[in-house]
């Protein structure tokens, strides 16, 4: 089982957004939730510490491709080569094949627009545990913080095109209020667990407080 301290080092040293305090939060969710269910907690905790341990921050450079890339499915490939970067981490510590197969599909399955599902519990238990820290104080926090690396605004009007859609118009920038329309607001209804569900009740209600608030100043109606 890899350290606390050796997975601080998979993780940039600075990145409020997917940097190390996000996979120990994640980490403290999955235990909690999966003690609770019953999950196996050794697969679970190396698939927290390594989920995204491989290319989940943003290059420096991609901020001016980020529009780009986040409505083509941002950070396309993190899912994979965390997996990837498990497995060769798990086979030098002499982990059993299935048992790294068990880590290696919750960290594949663990992004929201990504191909594979979470078919285990301890994949379930993951993916709920990552999506409720992109919801509450801590989703907005790093929502806010992944616009600010992305060269992106925080509020943008959304065309009618957007709204309906989820595609922007030709120039139509993105922001993190686009974000809360298109993927945060539906995150909650996603999850895979009944303990994650209640957790997310009062982080989903502080999150859409949040964006609806920002959308009425930028209107100016408050
Ligand atoms: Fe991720
Ligand atoms: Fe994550």
């Amino acid at each position: 089982m890899p350290s606390l301290e050796q997975a601080r080092a998979w993780y940039p040293p600075q990145d409020p957004v997917h940097g190390f305090d996000h996979v120990l939060r994640v980490l403290e969710l999955a235990e909690r939730l999966g003690r609770g269910l019953g999950a196996d907690l050794e697969v679970l905790r190396a698939a927290a510490l390594l989920h995204d341990a491989a290319g989940a921050a943003p290059a420096p450079a991609a901020a001016a491709a980020a529009e780009q890339t986040e409505q083509a499915g941002g950070r396309a490939t993190h899912e994979l080569d965390s997996a990837d970067f498990a497995r060769s981490v798990l086979q030098a510590e002499g982990w059993p094949a299935e048992r790294i197969e068990a880590v290696t599909h919750c960290i594949r399955a663990h992004r929201f627009r990504g191909a594979e599902g979470p078919s285990t519990l301890e994949a379930q238990v993951l993916f709920d545990a990552d999506k409720l820290d992109v919801l509450g104080a801590f989703g907005v926090a790093r929502t806010l913080g992944y616009a600010l690396q992305a060269g992106q605004s925080f509020f943008a009007e959304p065309s009618a095109r957007f709204l309906e859609t989820g595609a922007l118009e030709p120039g139509e920038p993105h922001s993190a209020y686009h974000e809360y329309l298109f993927k945060l607001r539906h995150v909650s209804g996603r999850l895979h667990t009944e303990p994650a569900r209640r957790l997310a009740e009062r982080r989903h209600a502080v999150m859409k407080a949040f964006f609806e608030q920002l959308a009425a100043e930028a209107h100016g109606d408050v």
